[in-house]
């Protein structure tokens, strides 16, 4: 598997694409969903997530992973007829999203209990701010980080991490993201 595999709006993995290495999430997911994830992503995510809620006392789970094809192409068409044209801010066409690829985990959070599907980002800052901060320890990155919409292509979401592997932390500690890392260093 690429870990640095590289899905945006110009380079997209095609209708057919299933990544080999799917396993199902056993943890807690958002809303009790069934989830599958790249099974190295899995294992990493199961790590941060078990040390982020031990340390802020939370209860963050995973609230998406890989999705197939068709199940992207409804949740856009889903998002269009609420906000219109602004969906293509958020969210991929089919083909062109990295939960395509089994590498993307997005994370939601109970509160009390309760499955806070709609939360608002400035609710958890610090668990945001610890996410930015710590992530590239178990091999993620913030993939949409704030001020770099027009590289990436997508609103800020500091929800959705992506799995790199060991080249989280040169991207972190240099403020890369995936498209500049690819421009700078891949020919
Ligand atoms: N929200 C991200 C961009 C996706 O749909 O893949
Ligand atoms: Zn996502």
């Amino acid at each position: 598997m690429n870990y640095l595999l590289l899905v945006n709006r110009d380079n997209g993995l095609g209708r057919g694409y299933i990544p080999e290495n799917l396993v199902k999430v056993k943890i807690k997911t958002g809303g009790g969903k069934k989830i599958y994830l790249e099974k190295q992503t899995y294992k990493q995510i199961k790590k941060l997530i078990k040390d982020i809620n031990k340390k802020f006392k939370t209860e963050i789970v995973i609230d998406s992973g890989y999705r197939p094809y068709l199940y992207q192409e409804n949740l856009l068409k889903d998002l269009i007829k609420e906000k219109g044209k602004e969906a293509y801010k958020s969210l991929a066409r089919p083909g062109y999203s990295e939960h395509q690829s089994g590498l993307a985990v997005d994370i939601g959070f109970y509160n009390k209990g309760v499955y806070d599907a709609k939360y608002n980002v400035s609710d958890y800052l610090e668990e945001f701010k610890w996410l930015e901060e710590n992530a590239y320890k178990y091999g993620f990155i913030i993939r949409y980080p704030k001020g770099k919409e027009e590289v990436t292509g997508y609103i800020y979401e500091p929800w959705h991490l992506r799995y790199v592997g060991k080249k989280a932390e040169f991207l972190t500690k240099h403020n890369l993201t995936l498209e500049e890392y690819y421009d700078m260093f891949v020919l």
